[in-house]
């Protein structure tokens, strides 16, 4: 196993309060892979999450409760070595911190130690807050995720918006605010009516993230193959596509696959030549 890079530790997420702090929008994008990292970053990302969505996105699974520690942890060392100056959050998959406060702990700290991350994301607020304090006074930056929470679903007609009606909307806004409370570093906000997005970034003290969440949170994530368009799944309500990658690259495959029949792949300039001479001698050989 490569070592990851060095943490940047706690030093890095700091950096999105004082964006936020600015008024400046913070973008946040997934990544799986090195190319995903290295793009993310020369895009202009503020913070990567290597989402827990790999489940659905990268693996196939049919919800993100499947994907494992170990699996994750594939990809988020790749994206480490791909990610050099902005912050890394690892996703703390379904059943790998909820049973306690030790689990939680031990679970961070491989994905700091094993993959180096920054930050962990974990999902819910009641007994999850003592999880996050604990990840935190054990030194790791922990992002609440409050809303729609996708470890909870476990059907694809379960992905509906949350907070709509007002104990829903006041549940979220508490546990929003019990994360900010227990030190999270911001606070993933998904699937929540634009403004129950606004009165939570209203009122807490710590950078929001939305995603379906409106306009007026601090920042917005995405996952970077619903932005790409990169995959056949149907996107949310929420998602802007701004590239049609499954189309370009099935086109590519097409068109290298045509080539291929017709024989006009590879040209000679694709190949690797040899010496007449030393040709001939090969052939006198045989
Ligand atoms: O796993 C993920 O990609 C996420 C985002 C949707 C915030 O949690």
């Amino acid at each position: 196993m490569t070592a990851p890079r060095p943490t940047r530790g706690a030093a890095a997420l700091p950096s999105l309060a004082a964006l936020a702090d600015r008024g400046a929008p913070i973008v946040m994008i997934t990544a799986y892979d090195y190319p995903g990292g290295r793009i993310a970053e020369q895009g202009g990302a503020d913070v990567v999450l290597v989402g827990d969505s790999a489940a659905n996105t990268v693996l196939g699974y049919a919800t993100t409760r499947e994907i494992s520690v170990d699996e994750l942890l594939v990809l988020t060392r790749a994206v480490r070595r791909a990610v050099r100056d902005i912050p890394v959050v690892g996703d703390l998959p379904f059943g790998s911190y909820e049973s306690s406060d030790e689990v939680a702990v031990a679970t961070a700290k491989r994905f700091v130690d094993e993959a180096g991350c920054d930050a962990v994301k974990l999902e819910g607020a009641g007994e999850m807050v003592s999880r996050v304090r604990a990840i935190i006074a054990a030194g790791i930056p922990v992002v609440g995720h409050v809303g729609l929470l996708p470890q909870s679903v476990t059907s694809p007609d379960g992905y509906r918006a949350r907070g709509r009606d007002v104990a829903q909307a006041l549940g979220i806004v508490a546990d929003a605010e019990a994360l900010a409370d227990a030190g999270c570093a911001a606070i993933v906000v998904e699937a929540v009516p634009s403004e129950v997005g606004a009165l939570i970034t209203e009122r807490v003290p710590v950078p929001v993230i939305g995603i379906g969440a409106g306009s007026a949170t601090d920042g917005q994530v995405l996952v970077y193959h619903d932005l790409l368009g990169y995959g056949e799944s149907r996107p949310a309500k929420f998602v802007r596509r701004y590239a049609a990658a499954h189309e370009l690259f099935v086109d590519a495959v097409r068109r290298w696959g045509a080539d291929v029949r017709a024989r006009t792949f590879p040209s000679r300039e694709e190949g690797y030549g040899i010496a007449p001479d030393v040709l001939d001698e090969v052939r006198s050989k045989l």
